[in-house]
C-alpha cells in the first residue's frame, strides 16, 4: 500500500443477520484529500465509518487507516483518526472545557499537550465564547463544533466525520462547514452527508453508495459527466408572435417541442413570467440549441431563454442511486412475474445499465 494511501477500504461486506448492509465496498483516501461520502439513507455509510473507525468488525473484506489494518491494530488504527458519529455522545452536563479535557484524558494526552492542544481546537472549532458553558445549554450548531473538538483534540492527521450538519440549520451548517474546511487544509477527511451541496462546497472528490455498494468514486467533475443527459431550459412570449402567427399556447409549444428529433424529454416549468417555459432533455454530447432557435423562428415564436446545461451532480446522484429505489418499491414485479413491461422503466433502460434522470430530475436537481 502506497505509504499516501491514508484510508483504505478492500471489499468491505457487513451482514446483519439476513441483511447486506455492505456488498463489497472498496476505496482508497489519499493524504490530504477530503472526500464527500455520499449516499442514501441506508445505503451504509455509517456501517462503512464504523468498520474503518473500529467500532464493528466487517463480515467480509479488510480496512487500513494509515497503513494499519483495523483487525490486527485497532490502537494505531484509533490514535490516527478522529472521529465523529452520526450521534455524538456529548455529556451534557459537562462544560465543554470538561468534556474536551475528558477526551483528552482517555486519548493518553498529558496536561501540557493537553493545553496546547486545546488552544488550537478552540481557534479552529470557534469554541472561545462556550469553553465554560455547559453542554447541555449549547445550539445543535455549537454541539457539532464540540464534537468536531473532540475528534481533534490527539491531532489525528485524518477525520472520519457522519453526518456532521445534518439537524443544523442552514447558518449553522454553514458555519460547521467553514470549520471542516478550515480542519481539511492540512488532514484527511471522510465526510458523509446526504447534502449534494455541502459536497461541491467541502470537496472535490465524492464516492457514491446505495444500497451497500459503491455506485460513482472520482472527482466531482468527473461524476457530474456521468450524467446521461443535457437539458435545455426554453422559454416562449405567451403574448406575442412574429410574422402573423398567433401567440402560441403552452401546448402547442410542447407538441412541437416534444417532435424535435433527439429530444428524451420535454416537461412543462412554473414561471412568474407571461411566458411558457420548458424544460427539455437531450442525449449527451448532442446540442439542439441551433434547432430549437430554428424551430421558434419558423413559427415566429419569440424566444425570451434558450440554455444548455449538464446534470447537476443532485440528478446524477439520483440518476446513480434510483434503481434501488425503484427496487425497494417492487418496480420490478409486474415484469418478473407476467412479463407485461413497465413504460417508465423501457424508456429508461434504453440508455443502457444506468438509469437517466429525466426533466423531473433535472428541475428539481438545478442549483
Ligand atoms: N446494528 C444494526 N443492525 C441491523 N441493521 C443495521 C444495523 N446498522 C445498520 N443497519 C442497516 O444497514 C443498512 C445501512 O445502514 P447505515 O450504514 O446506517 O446507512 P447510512 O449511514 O448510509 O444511512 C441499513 O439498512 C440499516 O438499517
Ligand atoms: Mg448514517
Amino acid at each position: 500500500m502506497s505509504t499516501d494511501v491514508m484510508i483504505k477500504a478492500n471489499a468491505l461486506s457487513k451482514r446483519f443477520g439476513n441483511h447486506r448492509a455492505l456488498d463489497n465496498v472498496s476505496f482508497e483516501v489519499r493524504r490530504g484529500e477530503v472526500v464527500g461520502f455520499i449516499g442514501p439513507n441506508g445505503a451504509g455509510k455509517s456501517t462503512t465509518m464504523r468498520i474503518l473507525t473500529c467500532f464493528i468488525s466487517p463480515s467480509g473484506g479488510s480496512a487500513a487507516v494509515s497503513g494499519f489494518d483495523v483487525f490486527d491494530d485497532p490502537l494505531n488504527v484509533r490514535r490516527s483518526l478522529g472521529y465523529l458519529p452520526q450521534r455524538a455522545p456529548l455529556y451534557t452536563d459537562m462544560s465543554v472545557w470538561e468534556y474536551l479535557r475528558f477526551t483528552a484524558e482517555i486519548r493518553g494526552l498529558g496536561e501540557d499537550t493537553f493545553k496546547a492542544r486545546l488552544k488550537k481546537v478552540v481557534e479552529v472549532c470557534g469554541l472561545a465564547q462556550t469553553l465554560n458553558k455547559d453542554i447541555a445549554t449549547l445550539s445543535h450548531g455549537y454541539r457539532q463544533r464540540v464534537g468536531l473538538g473532540q475528534a481533534l483534540i490527539h491531532d489525528p492527521p485524518i477525520l472520519i466525520l457522519d453526518e456532521p450538519t445534518s439537524d443544523l440549520d442552514p447558518n449553522e451548517k454553514a458555519e460547521v462547514l467553514k470549520y471542516i474546511k478550515e480542519i481539511g487544509k492540512d488532514r484527511t477527511i471522510l465526510l458523509s452527508t446526504h447534502n449534494l451541496a455541502e459536497v461541491e462546497e467541502a470537496c472535490a472528490r465524492a464516492i457514491i453508495v446505495s444500497k451497500g455498494r459503491v455506485v460513482a468514486d472520482g472527482a466531482l467533475d468527473n461524476i457530474r459527466s456521468k450524467g446521461s443527459r443535457i437539458n435545455y431550459t426554453v422559454t416562449i412570449d405567451e403574448r406575442h408572435a412574429e410574422g402573423g402567427h398567433q401567440p402560441p399556447s403552452a401546448k402547442e409549444v410542447e407538441d412541437a417541442l416534444a417532435k424535435l428529433k433527439g429530444l428524451q424529454g420535454v416537461k412543462e416549468l412554473p414561471t412568474d413570467e407571461r411566458a411558457h417555459s420548458f424544460l427539455l432533455s437531450g442525449a449527451k454530447d448532442t446540442d439542439l440549441r441551433a434547432e430549437l432557435f430554428r424551430l421558434a423562428v419558423q413559427r415566429g415564436w419569440t424566444l425570451l431563454e434558450l440554455r444548455r446545461e449538464s446534470q447537476s451532480l443532485d440528478a446524477v446522484f439520483k440518476d446513480l442511486t434510483r434503481r434501488d429505489e425503484k427496487l425497494d418499491r417492487g418496480d420490478d414485479w409486474s415484469g418478473a412475474y407476467d412479463g407485461a413491461e413497465d413504460e417508465d422503466e423501457d424508456e429508461d433502460d434504453e440508455d443502457g445499465e444506468e438509469q437517466s434522470a429525466g426533466p423531473d430530475d433535472a428541475a428539481e436537481g438545478k442549483n
